[in-house]
């Protein structure tokens, strides 16, 4: 089993490569976001919360998102591996991934990390808010504090992976399948 990492800023096209990777790799997709959406759209009390935090774009709590990974990996037993989308994006869960992920002798094959401009990860969200009912797509001032948040919290965890030989980098921009292509190229290389 090898697991894979797509890590980028809001907007980088984390959901839209994941989707085709995992199809492509036979990769259990796992996207915090989603599943935090999942649970908001529920309306409970939990949900209610987090959707307070996550409208305005701020990082809910570690244990909250460490603890639905845990239960999804659980959950998939026959998995051939997983994609991880938005998560690990603290040092915290980074830490919490590996011990979870060693305790089932597997690991991080590599983080794929795409690189956008900031000007074309604010058009691109914005671009969406036109169709999306996500609440933290809506204002620009959210997008800019869920990039900043980026950059502040979670751009150590690309050190972390980096710093353990497991980090590749790949330009986020232009064509959704040529950057595909360009993955692909990456994940090869680690089966
Ligand atoms: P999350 O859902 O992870 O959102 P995000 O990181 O802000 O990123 P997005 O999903 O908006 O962008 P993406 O990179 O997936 O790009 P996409 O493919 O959609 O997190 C949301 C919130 O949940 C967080 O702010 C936080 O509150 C909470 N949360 C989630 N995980 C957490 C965690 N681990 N810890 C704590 N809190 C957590 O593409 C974006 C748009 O661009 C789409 O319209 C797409 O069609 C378009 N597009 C994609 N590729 C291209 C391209 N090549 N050219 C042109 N357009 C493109
Ligand atoms: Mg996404």
């Amino acid at each position: 089993m090898v697991n894979f990492l797509i890590f980028g800023p809001p907007g980088s096209g984390k959901g839209t490569q994941a989707e085709f990777i995992s199809e492509k790799y036979n990769l259990v997709h796992l996207s915090t976001g989603d599943m935090l959406r999942e649970e908001t759209a529920l309306g409970s009390e939990i949900g209610i919360r987090l959707e307070t935090i996550m409208k305005d774009g701020e990082l809910v709590p570690d244990e909250v998102v460490i603890e639905m990974i845990a239960h999804r990996i659980d959950n998939n037993p026959e998995a051939s591996g997983f994609l991880f989308d938005g998560f690990p994006r603290t040092l915290n869960q980074a830490v919490a991934l590996d011990k979870m992920l060693e305790e089932r002798r597997t690991v991080v094959g590599t983080m794929l990390a795409l690189d956008v401009e900031h000007n074309e990860l604010v058009k691109r969200l914005l671009g969406r808010a036109k169709t999306s009912k996500r609440s933290d797509d809506m204002k620009e001032s959210v997008i800019e504090n869920r990039i900043r948040v980026y950059r502040q919290k979670t751009t150590p965890v690309a050190d972390y992976y980096r710093e353990s030989g497991r980090f590749d980098t790949v330009m986020g921009m232009g064509d959704i399948d040529h950057i595909f292509g360009k993955l692909c190229k990456v994940i090869d290389k680690y089966l």
